[in-house]
């Protein structure tokens, strides 16, 4: 490699040696702040009465003829079945995501830093799964299961994680959660389990979104044209997944509806759930933007399933 190359473009050790120091800094972030959800989340107290476990105007009937048709008590248990839902799709991606990270581990050097730190996300998200699943629990709901394809689906993805589609598909599966949670979090409405639960989550993955951008950014000078195509073409297939995901006809007829299959149909029409969806959206599609990483088909993609405008 001449002079010249090694000033414009970094080398693999430069790159190392800068994902090194990130991962130092935030193993040293996660040692003083990370949380315990079987003993910081007080799972014994009673649930308010009248408070929601979502608020309204995120659930995906809010503001339709549906919805203003429900009684005040359908509304709770609607938001009940419809935090149990996300949470079981949070569940499935915490999975699938240190599956990833496990598989590329097999390749990276057990000594490294940024090895140190997956472990620790890892641990982070084995206990995230914990705390998603004893929430489900102890709001007497149940977990909402994949059907079989999904569930091949799912244990393919990480299979071709590798390079900047692994990151990419990690920001996907963490930040429209962590936007949404964002938002809700401190909302008065919330029950205060939901809202514990939501902010001891938003506190540890804002490490684990940092080092996911991290490692997209770091590789813009030495990504290839193909893992550029596979990274900005790959996320736009998770769209109608999360669109179909988050309206599951299985969680309005557990709410009560008989007719859940049209209930679904309206949801995936309502507007106002689109403006939920942009607004989570919005951060990691500016980001995946400025990474240039959205090319005509995602962009289509995230359009069509109402994430985008
Ligand atoms: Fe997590
Ligand atoms: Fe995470």
């Amino acid at each position: 490699m001449t002079t010249t190359e090694v000033e414009s473009v970094p080398t693999g050790a430069q790159i190392q040696a800068a994902r090194d120091g990130v991962a130092r800094r935030l193993l040293k972030g996660s040692s003083s702040r990370s949380y315990d959800p079987v003993v910081d989340i007080d799972w014994a107290a009673p649930f308010v009465p009248g408070k929601y476990f979502l608020p309204p105007r995120v659930m995906s009937l809010y503001g339709t003829q549906v919805w203003d048709a429900m009684t005040p008590e359908q509304r709770i248990e609607m938001s009940r079945q419809e935090m149990a839902n996300i949470m079981s799709v949070g569940i499935w991606f915490e999975n699938l995501l240190n599956r990833a990270l496990l598989i590329s581990l097999m390749k990276e050097d057990p000594a490294a830093a940024t090895t140190h730190y997956s472990l620790t996300e890892m641990g982070d998200e084995c206990r995230h799964m914990t705390m998603f699943g004893r929430a489900i629990e102890t709001t007497g709901t149940r977990a909402y299961a994949l059907r079989r394809w999904q569930r091949t689906v799912m244990h393919l993805i990480p299979v071709v994680m590798r390079g900047t589609a692994l990151w990419v598909i990690t920001l996907v599966g963490e930040e429209l959660f962590d936007a949404l949670q964002r938002e809700i979090k401190d909302d008065p409405e919330l029950q205060p389990m939901v809202s514990r639960v939501m902010q001891i989550h938003v506190t540890e993955e804002s490490r684990h979104i940092g080092f996911a951008r991290d490692g997209v950014m770091r590789r813009i000078p030495i990504r290839s044209r193909f893992d550029t195509l596979l990274a900005s073409s790959v996320h736009g297939l998770a769209a109608p997944i999360f669109r179909h995901l988050f309206t599951n006809p299985e969680m309005y007829r557990r709410a009560g509806f008989d007719n859940p299959k049209e209930i679904a149909r309206v949801a995936r029409a309502n507007p106002n759930f689109h403006d939920s969806q942009v607004t989570s959206f919005a951060s990691l599609a500016a980001f995946l933007e400025q990474a240039g990483l959205m090319n005509r088909f995602s962009r289509t993609m995230w359009k069509r399933a109402g994430f985008l405008r």
